[in-house]
């Protein structure tokens, strides 16, 4: 259909990008990213037209992201060679400004393209062997400036290498290595670099993308202090773990995982240098909070929730109540112990959910007077719930009438 339109605007339409590795993978990939060879912004409002979906262009660059009622999105992007100086019907010039703009991307396996219009529909254009590399399992770059033009493409590299089990050419190994010699990674912002690693801590072997960054002496941008050490493997096999069990029983619900594995990186750091990571990065105050609660009020919770004999249901509860998931399950990655495990999943699974029978409007109706006292009774009847204390709502009548 796309493809239709693009031939009835005169203009060549490709897919490319991580669609077309993804497709040809077999992997799902739902992000379809397009290219015009052409005016990309009218394509992207011609389509929307057609589509009832809503546009944002950025003129500047010629981009559009379409958005279709389905909740499918779509990046149009324009061949970034200059169009009109060439008559569009001839196939060379067409194909040579798709190749200029497939030139600028970070690797071959994500500079394949997919032809739309009719003519050539579904022919895969394929210059830099991204084929081969997909084949023979290799990340590779299309150039040895690839890295100069945009640091965080180190980072990228290894993403995709850890996902998809590929390994890195050895020129593009070598290029990274250049760039940790040239420190290009100090260039960047701190928003791009947490960008990236959120990615890679994204990434289902997380572990194995932390221990990539560290084989390339790439940890030290995070901090200088931060490198490989089996204290921090096993604080990251832990942090797995806990996010492994957390999402067999929490299929439902959505955890940012990359910040319990930031909690994990962190914790081999010193407090001055925690501090100064905070600075660096511009995590949100939510984030921000999860990494000191984890680091900071951690130790402390831990050893409550293992003291002996062990705290009643409603000490846990008050222990826990307000930590987010993530602290949470940090919590549960630093310590480890039967208790600690047993505790959090009590909480996640039980606590938390529990409620007393009354409510604020039954305690006025039993002739209580509204107040800061009924907060009180209210705590002091969860808690009597929590521990099994009342049953009925008849004790709880009895209680909050104490
Ligand atoms: N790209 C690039 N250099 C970058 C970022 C992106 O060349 N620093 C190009 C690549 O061709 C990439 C495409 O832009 O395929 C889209 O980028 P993005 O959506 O970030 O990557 P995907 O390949 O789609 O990866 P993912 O599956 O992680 O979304």
């Amino acid at each position: 259909e796309a493809g239709r339109l693009a031939d009835r605007l005169n203009v060549s339409l490709y897919v490319v990008g991580g669609c077309v590795r993804d497709l040809l993978l077999g992997i799902e990939n739902l992000d379809l990213d397009l290219v015009v060879e052409g005016d990309g912004i009218l394509f992207a409002r011609k389509l929307a037209e057609a589509k009832q979906a809503r546009v944002k262009a950025h003129d500047r660059f010629g981009t559009a992201i379409v958005l279709l009622p389905d909740g499918f999105k779509l990046d149009v992007a324009t061949a970034r060679t200059e169009y009109y100086e060439y008559p569009t019907a001839l196939p060379t010039v067409e194909q040579s400004s798709i190749k200029k703009d497939l030139y600028r991307r970070d690797f071959t396996i994500n500079a394949l393209a997919v032809r739309l219009n009719a003519k050539g529909f579904g022919e895969v254009l394929d210059f830099y062997g991204g084929q081969r590399d997909l084949h023979d399992k290799i990340v590779r770059v299309l150039h040895g400036l690839s890295f100069v033009e945009d640091p965080t493409r180190v980072f990228r590299a290894i993403r995709f290498a850890v996902r998809f089990g590929f390994r890195l050419g050895r020129d593009t190994e070598a290029l990274i290595e250049g760039a940790v010699k040239m420190n290009l990674f100090h260039r960047l912002s701190g928003h791009r670099l947490l960008e990236e690693l959120k990615l890679l801590l994204a990434e289902r072997d997380a572990m194995q993308a932390v221990k990539r960054m560290a084989d390339f002496g790439l940890l030290r941008f995070i901090h200088p202090k931060l490198g490989w050490s089996s204290r921090l493997q096993a604080g990251l096999r832990a942090a797995e773990q806990a996010l492994g069990w957390y999402r067999l029983l929490y299929l439902d619900r959505e955890i940012a995982g990359w910040l319990v594995y930031v909690v994990a990186l962190l914790e081999v750091l010193p407090e001055r240098a925690v501090a100064d990571v905070l600075k660096r990065f511009p995590f949100t105050q939510a984030e921000a909070a999860v990494i000191r609660a984890a680091r900071l009020n951690g130790q402390a919770i831990v050893r409550q929730l293992s003291r002996r004999p062990p705290p009643k249901p409603a000490q846990v509860y008050r222990l826990l109540c307000g930590l987010s998931d993530e602290t949470l399950l940090g919590l549960m990655a630093r310590s480890k112990a039967e208790a600690i495990m047993r505790a959090i999943s009590a909480f996640l699974t039980t606590y938390q959910h529990v409620k007393p029978l009354l409510t604020g409007a039954d305690l006025k109706a039993m002739g209580l007077k509204p107040g800061p006292q009924f907060k009180q009774i209210l705590d002091r009847l969860l808690d009597a719930r929590l521990n099994g204390e009342v049953h009925t709502e008849l004790d709880e009548r009895d209680l909050a009438a104490r």
